[in-house]
């Protein structure tokens, strides 16, 4: 039997109720969450005690992306504006903040000057709580990566830990977002492997670049997803390419689709293209959707997968939730398929704190260090 050694029951406590502080600022979201994480790796639960997002979209959008220096200004300027938030200057001698068990930070991937603005806060805030605690568990500073944040956001829904590791794994992952377009094979929360990845661009960075063709605003994801439903079901549909969907592997590649809705607008008069704008959004979603479906489906039958998540910005999209679910029931697979809310697909930080927690208990570390390729 293990020691009840005073290291030892200060280590149980941590694991019971560890109070996470968040803090993501890897591109143009500036969040921090305050997040509650116990249990262990079989069945982690998460309470968000509070979840800010700045979103810097309107900053970013008369330039049709994200302007890295930009990003980094506006997350100087945000960051203690969301902190005081939280904890209001009054009460941070003796409030909540001392409670802290862990701060945890984006390392990477993402814009390096916009991680730095995280990292550096971190450290500052780090310091000033070792400073305000009085009993020896100290507060730990780990860095997390974006990557991990949003394999893990599927912890945040509330029924994923209804269901025990063994009802949920394997399973396949789809991390979907405006950077990575990603499909992984995870034996168990602790043990994943890429099955594949875009050779080119990601589904988001698509779905953005394609957006600015037919002149809507960025980020252009909500833009298409809004403009396609416009059109009846299926009618009408463009037959762009889906490319690589025949190829046996789990690469994905999204810049050729791209370049089809280009040639397509090109061979068109002005008039007809404002008209069917509608049916090129609908037609652009449908075939990158369609990849992106049935090659997930594709490894959960290989692998005899018992869940599905799928998560990152582009994951918020309605219609890709229906469609992935009426393919799942066509292809009868008996696989729960987890989405986290809206708020928790797109960039946030209470996904950081849930992937600071599992790393944790995983003993996963990342350096203190802006990574801007960190792979997964
Ligand atoms: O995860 P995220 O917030 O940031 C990255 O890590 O990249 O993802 C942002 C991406 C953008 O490309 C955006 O256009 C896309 O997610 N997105 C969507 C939708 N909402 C956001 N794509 C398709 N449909 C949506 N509803
Ligand atoms: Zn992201």
């Amino acid at each position: 039997m293990k020691k009840k050694t005073a290291k030892n029951l200060l280590r149980k406590n941590f694991l019971d109720k560890t109070k996470i502080l968040a803090i993501e600022t890897s591109c143009d979201e500036t969040a921090i969450a305050l997040v509650e994480a116990s249990g262990g790796l079989s069945a982690p639960k998460f309470k968000i005690l509070e979840n800010f997002v700045a979103s810097q979209i309107k900053i970013h959008r008369p330039f049709g992306g994200v302007v890295p220096n930009l990003a980094k200004r506006e997350h100087l300027k945000n960051l203690p504006v969301l902190l005081g938030k939280i904890f209001s200057k009054s009460q941070i001698a003796n409030s909540k903040l001392k409670n802290v068990d862990l701060i945890a930070v984006t390392v990477g991937p993402g814009l390096e000057p916009a991680l730095w603005t995280g990292i550096n806060f971190a450290q500052e805030l780090h310091k000033e709580l070792i400073n305000l605690r009085t009993y020896k568990l100290k507060t730990k500073l780990v860095g997390v990566s974006h990557l991990d944040g949003h394999l893990y956001s599927f912890l945040l829904k509330t029924n994923s830990y209804k269901l025990k590791a063994s009802q949920i794994f394997p399973a396949i992952a789809l991390i979907i977002s405006g950077g990575h377009t990603i499909l992984l094979k995870m034996d168990s929360l602790a043990k994943y492997k890429k099955l594949g990845e875009t050779v080119d661009d990601a589904v988001g960075e698509a779905f953005d670049k394609v957006a600015r063709l037919l002149d809507l605003p960025y980020p252009g994801g909500p833009e298409i997803e809004r403009l396609a439903l416009r059109l009846p079901k299926g009618e009408k549909l463009i037959p762009f390419p889906r490319p690589m969907l025949n190829q046996k592997n789990y690469n994905f590649s999204f810049s050729g689709l791209k370049t089809s809705v280009l040639y397509y607008l090109r061979s068109k008069e002005q008039e007809t293209r404002n008209k069917e704008k509608a049916d090129i959004a609908a037609s652009f979603q449908a075939a990158a959707f369609d990849v992106l479906i049935k090659k997930t489906l594709r490894a959960a039958e290989e692998f005899g997968a018992k869940s599905i998540m799928v998560s990152g910005g582009v994951a918020s999209n309605n219609s890709l939730h229906n469609y992935f679910k009426s393919k799942v029931k066509s292809q009868k697979l008996k696989v729960n398929f987890f989405v986290p809310s809206k708020k928790f697909t797109t960039d946030n930080a209470a996904m950081i704190a849930a992937a600071a927690y599992v790393n944790q208990l995983r003993k996963k570390k990342y350096k203190l260090v802006a990574n801007g390729n960190l792979g997964i």
